[in-house]
Order: C-alpha cells, then structure tokens, then sequence
C-alpha cells in the first residue's frame, strides 16, 4: 500500500501523524506496558483455573470482543481507496468552491464503491446497485458527494426508504438471498410502486452488473446547485465518466466469478493501484438556470428521472486518479462515514425530497455505527481544514479543548467567532431560495409520470442489450414465488414496451396480463390509501 502519491497530498500528510508504524520491541498492555507472555493465561498451578488477576488475558479478549461494529445498514460490502481531484478550469462564474476555483489545483478524496443489498462479506459481482461516495477534503472543508452508478433511483421521497430497503434486503424468515434482487419481497414493492419502473430498466441492464470498478459511471443522482460568492445559483448534476469506458460483465460470466471470486472487484481495484495502473475519471456537470425549472416535461426535484443529454449536455470540469490503496480496511474503509449534508461553501442542496431525507439519515445512521457523535475525527473523515467548533465531549473525544466553548463570551480569546451575515469568501452561506407553501403531505404531480423515462430508456437500448434486459427480468422474476406478484410486474412493464412485456411473459410462462387504460399515475396507483397492504387493515 501507499503505492501512488509520488505528491503533496495534505491528506496524507495528516493521516502520517497516525500511523502505527510496527515495533520491534517487546510486546505491551494497551498501558504500554511490557509483558512476557500473550499465549498462556495466569492460573492456579499448571493445570488449575484461569485467575480473574489475569489483566492481559482479560484486556486481550475484552479487545477482541468488542471489535465488531454494525456493518453499514445498506452499501455494506466496499472497497475504497485514496487519490486526488484536478480540476481543468476555474469555474468561478458557476461556484464559488474553492476546489474548482483554478486549473490545475488538486484535492485529495477518498472514493468507496459498495453494493447496496449484501451484507459485509457478500459476493462482488451481483446483480446490484452500486455505491460511488467520494469525500474531498477541499482547503474549505470536506465535500461528499455520494453517488452511485446509475443515473436515477427507485423512490421519490426519502419516507419510502425503509420500505424500499426492507423489501430488498433478503426475505425476513430465511434471509436469502444475501445479494441480488431475486426474490419475492423486492418485486411485491416495485411492483406496487411504479415510480421504481426506470430504475429497474437499470437495475435489470448490463449496468448492473460491472466489469470492474474502474468501469463505472457515478451520478450524484439528485439535482443540486452550485452557487456563487455573490449568491447566485444553477441547478447541478454530477457524471463520473471513467477513462476506462464502460464494461459490463454478462449474467453467466457474473454468476461464476461471484463463485470463484467473490472478492473480484476489490481485487481488481487493489492490484490495479498496486500496479501503478491508477484508475481515472472525468467529473461532469450539466447545468440548468434557475429560470428554467420547469422547463422540461418531467421535474428536476424527482430523482427517478435523469435529465437527457440531448437536452442538457455534460460539461466536463475536472478529473478524479485513486493512486493509494488504504493499509488498514477497518480504519479506512468501514470507518469512513460520507454524507450528503457535507457540503461546503459554492455547493448547496435542491428541494428533491429523497435528497432532503437523506440529509439527514447519513449522520445519524453513523451515530449509531460510529459509537457518538466524534466520528468526524477519526483519521479517515478528519477534514484538512481547521476545525474549530464549541462542541465538546461524547464518547470518543480526541481533542484536549481549552477554554470556554459557549458563545457570545466575554472570558477566552480562543473562541471561535461567527462570520456574520456579510457575504465573505470560504464561508458557507445557504442559497436563498423563496419558500412558501402550506404544510401537506402529497407528491407534487409533476411527479407523476412513471413510465416515460423507462421507454426512453429501452428505446435507447442495442438488439443485444435488450436481450440481456428481457433475460434479466426472466431470471429474477422466475425466481419469484407468488404467481401474483410477476404478473402485476409484467402488467406495469406493458406501459414501458408491449414487446418488452410480450418477451418477459413467454420467459415466464404465462399470458400477457391486460394492460391497464391508462399507465398508473401517483394518486391512484400507490398512494397508501391503493395500497393492498394498508388498505386491508383500513
Ligand atoms: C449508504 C448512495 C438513497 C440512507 C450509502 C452509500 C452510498 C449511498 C454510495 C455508501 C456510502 C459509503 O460508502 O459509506 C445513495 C444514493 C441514493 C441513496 C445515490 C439515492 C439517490 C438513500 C436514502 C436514504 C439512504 C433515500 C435514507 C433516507 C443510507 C444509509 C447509508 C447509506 C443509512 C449507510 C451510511 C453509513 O452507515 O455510513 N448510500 N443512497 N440512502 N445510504 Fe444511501
């Protein structure tokens, strides 16, 4: 490890101050402390009882039982590694963000691909969704965009996502399967709730299955804004391009690797950095005026649309090289904690409600996972900026503060002071954006329209890729158990194609269910009320 990073790299340079470096001396106590002997414990004579004195066995098993931590509650299994941003060209006009205010100017990240439904120790190559969070620990605090390989999500609003999630995960009573979505509960809920249709394009396309890593795209997946030192904002959304192009693998190829390798990706992404073969991507961004909101016949705030590119094209601003395998994947990798509310000055949210929701699931997720809230100071998510707050205490505490830590005072020197309302640079200043409306709980029906997008993206298909796409749904729905619940999904697939359902149908073995007049619309089709679950119960 530490192969790459032939550069200044303040990262680096802070995580040097905490690295154990191996000793060649005698072995100590976490008091440091020198003792004798780790291999037998202290008893009563040489065949007698373990005596409870024994503080270095009890020290030694108390450590190790204590080394578990809950694995991250969805994207568990990850691999990640180090490297820097360049950005190409001063985007002053758009953004104040320090790191893409000039050529040249590089920013350490730390980038963690994950899949979504396994558990920790699950297979690389599944069917799956994948994770592409990446922090910059920018000179103005630490940015986290966390993304993932395909361009759109399967809800709408953020209140789905325990639902969503516990319909993916694996069935309740047996717990399979541990990767993939080939199973009942995960087609009850799409199938009940259309808004997931476009997604599942994804989700049952070659994309779904990647070659490598180093092969994917990332989006940031919500609209966002970047905004200026004078306040003004556009709306943004972020493309990962990898220089590598695009590679999938195909079913037969992922099922046995998952067999032969479970460790696949991650071994690829780790020797190709150790090879000096650093993968590369380009960041994009397009861009979309204020004024023109509600220019397009879907809703910018909807995150299960995509905006096309022949509408709106990427612009790429800068480029991403992981050059530096971690050295130790718990500190690192599972002690890493991205969130989409680490945001700093030059970037700033959009009202998309799944992203409003996820805002604050991140961190207090992590609360939990991370043991308190002092988890921003472990080595990995410690920004390289200055931090200088008046929180104090909590489990964990690594800082010896001094002084007082209230505000206004009168009593120390070395509080930190609030900026003020003036606009100044490097200080994050929230976007100002109108806001009224009354208190409802109702989908915009902007919203609505579930289907469009899920044509466009079957008509923009190859001959091969659709086949792949049919072979899909045919494999994942034949595994599902309940008669009811493939024919309802068949059912909604005749609103994206009649070829595409006709041909899942004879895979499946059953007639083409009738469709509907109409395709369903949010209101009639999925709202709690129509939902057969609830409306039972009622
Ligand atoms: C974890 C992406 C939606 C809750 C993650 C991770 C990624 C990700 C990449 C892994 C982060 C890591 O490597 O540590 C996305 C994307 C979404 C989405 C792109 C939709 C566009 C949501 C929603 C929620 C949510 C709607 C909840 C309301 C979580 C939680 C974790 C997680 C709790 C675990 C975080 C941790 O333990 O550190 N997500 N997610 N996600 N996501 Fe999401």
């Amino acid at each position: 490890a530490g192969s790459g990073a032939d550069r200044e790299d303040s990262k680096d340079a802070q995580l040097e101050t905490v690295r154990a470096h191996p000793a060649q001396d005698v072995v100590t106590t976490d008091q440091g402390v020198r003792i004798d002997d780790t291999d037998n414990s202290l008893r009563a004579g040489e065949r007698g009882p373990t005596l409870l004195e024994d503080f270095q066995a009890r020290e030694k098993l108390t450590h190790f039982d204590h080394e578990r931590i809950p694995e991250r509650v969805v994207h568990a299994r990850g691999s990640a590694a180090y490297g820097y941003f360049e950005c190409y060209e001063p985007l002053t006009e758009l953004t104040c963000a320090d790191f893409l205010s000039e050529a040249g100017l590089r920013t350490p990240v730390f980038v963690r691909f994950s899949t979504v439904q396994g558990p920790r120790g699950s297979a690389d190559t599944v069917r799956d969704v994948r994770g592409f969070a990446t922090k910059f620990y920018t000179r103005e605090g630490n940015y986290d965009l966390v993304g993932n390989n395909m361009p759109v999500f399967f809800i709408q609003d953020a209140i789905k996502f325990p639902d969503f999630v516990h319909a993916v995960k694996p069935e309740p009573h047996n717990e399979m399967p541990t990767g993939g979505t080939a199973h009942d509960t995960f087609w009850d809920f799409c199938s009940l709730q259309p808004e997931s249709t476009h997604m599942l394009m994804w989700a049952m396309s070659d994309r779904a299955i990647p070659r490598s890593l180093r092969m994917m795209q990332g989006f940031g997946v919500h609209t966002f804004r970047f905004v200026t030192a004078e306040g003004r904002g556009t709306f943004v959304k972020f493309h990962w391009r990898p220089k590598l192009g695009v590679a999938s693998q195909v079913w037969d190829e992922a099922q046995l690797t998952a067999g032969k390798d479970p460790d696949f990706h991650r071994r690829d992404l780790w020797e190709a950095i150790e090879s000096g073969s650093y993968p590369e991507w380009e960041l994009g961004v397009q861009l979309v005026a204020e004024e023109d909101e509600s220019r397009f016949d879907f809703d910018i705030l909807d995150a299960t649309k995509l905006i096309p590119e022949e509408l709106v094209p990427v612009k790429v601003i800068g480029r991403m090289v992981l050059d530096r395998n971690p050295e130790n994947f718990f500190a690192e990798t599972e002690q890493a904690a991205f969130h989409t509310a680490n945001i700093v000055p030059g970037i700033d949210f959009s009202n998309d409600p799944l992203l409003q929701g996820r805002n604050f699931s991140y961190l207090d997720t992590q609360l939990i996972r991370l043991g308190g809230p002092n988890f921003s100071q472990l080595p990995v998510n410690r920004p390289v900026a200055d931090v200088h707050t008046n929180h104090r205490d909590g489990y964990g505490q690594q800082v010896i503060h001094r002084g007082v830590s209230y505000a206004p005072n009168s009593l120390s020197g070395n509080n930190p002071h609030q900026a003020g309302q003036e606009r100044q640079p490097g200080v994050f200043k929230h976007y100002q954006q109108r806001v009224d409306g009354e208190a409802i709980r109702k989908r915009s029906e902007s919203f609505s329209d579930h289907y469009s997008q899920a044509t466009l993206f079957w008509n923009s298909m190859a001959d091969w890729e659709r086949q792949h796409i049919v072979d899909a749904f045919r494999f994942e729905l034949g595994k599902v158990e309940t008669a009811e619940i493939r024919e309802r999904m068949v059912g909604n697939l005749t609103h994206v194609d009649a070829g595409l359902a006709r041909q899942v149908a004879e895979g499946l073995g059953m007639e083409l269910p009738e469709p509907g007049d109409d395709a369903p619309r949010r209101g009639d089709q999925a709202s709690p009320a129509a939902s057969p679950a609830l409306s039972q119960d009622n």
